[in-house]
């Protein structure tokens, strides 16, 4: 029997059109510059996780580029809501885009340009086997970024090529790691947050050009609930290697543990005690928190 294929269609500046069609001109300044910037949502039985604080971070970054942003949140929950209807895809990550719009290649911002705004609503990604449960292994890579890392920008070369380096390498994601007077620090992932547990005392860098990941601060709110301690400041690695737990977070990851950091095991390899008790604490967050 014959398989229709159908096609998915994407939402573009207003309208809905196959996903195959030409849509972004070659002058669009986030082709030609990285001049943009985006958002993942999980979408969980066709609706959004936390979908007005993901575009609020959007919004905020978008006034400070000086990107119109043309769009309300009700706007956009709609059009969301209508992705999953005609793609048929209940669980999924809308990936949304705005850029500066299109203008003849000059670095400086074009007077006249419009932005171009898409959501696109992908299946969820295929996950390593038993990943939540057995853990997952980080490797180190150099913070190569620049200073404006709390602005979720499309331009993402560095994280392309941390991820590229950690799979290479068998593991799931990258930690990056910077310097200062004290010694090497963590950041953050390729695009995750990152936790330790030391003590039953939960570590997490502080917003210091980092991304101010939704899912980290739902869990730094979940956790203090809990009455768990939250120190949010720099880690540095010799802290790292001692530390009873690790694990990362992010919109697709959830509350992932982190068993193996290069070469090295964290603790005893296995997910550790606080790591689960968040996971659990987090999928039952995310179950109240749909738009
Ligand atoms: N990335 N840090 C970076 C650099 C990220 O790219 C991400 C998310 C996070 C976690 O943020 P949140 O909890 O809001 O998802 C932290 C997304 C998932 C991505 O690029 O696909």
């Amino acid at each position: 029997m014959e398989k229709t294929i159908k096609t998915k269609s994407v939402f573009f500046n207003g309208y809905f059109y196959p996903e195959s069609k030409p849509l972004l001109p070659i002058l669009d300044r986030g082709v030609c510059f990285g001049d943009g910037l985006y958002e993942l949502i999980r979408c969980i039985g066709g609706k959004f996780l936390l979908f007005t604080r993901h575009i609020n971070r959007m919004r905020k970054s978008a006034d400070f580029l000086e990107i119109p942003f043309l769009y309300s949140d009700d706007e956009l929950l709609e059009t969301a809501q209508k992705l999953v209807k005609i793609n048929e895809i209940k669980d999924g990550e809308l990936y949304i885009e705005i850029t500066r719009g299109n203008a003849p290649r000059y670095h400086e911002f074009p007077e006249k340009a419009k932005p171009n705004f898409f959501m696109v609503l992908n299946p969820l990604r295929e996950m390593p086997d038993g990943c939540w449960i057995r853990g997952v292994k980080v490797i180190t890579f150099p913070d190569i970024r620049w200073s404006y890392c709390h602005f979720k920008t499309i331009n993402l070369l560095p994280n392309v090529l941390a991820k590229e380096m950690a799979k290479k390498g068998n593991a799931y994601e990258a930690f990056f790691m910077r310097g200062d007077e004290k010694g090497t620090y963590f950041t953050e992932g390729s695009s995750s947050s990152i936790f330790s547990v030391k003590n039953g005392v939960l570590r997490t860098p502080e917003l210091d050009n980092i991304l101010p990941g939704v899912t980290r601060d739902a869990v730094i709110n979940i956790a203090k609930k809990l009455n768990i301690k939250v120190e949010e400041r720099r880690v540095y690695l010799k802290e790292f290697k001692i530390s009873d737990e690790v694990f990362l977070t992010s919109t697709v990851s959830e509350v992932m543990p982190v068993i193996q950091m290069d070469k090295k095991k964290i603790s005893n390899g296995k997910p550790g005690f606080l790591t689960l008790r968040l996971q659990f604490h987090y999928k039952k967050f995310m179950q109240e928190h749909f738009q």
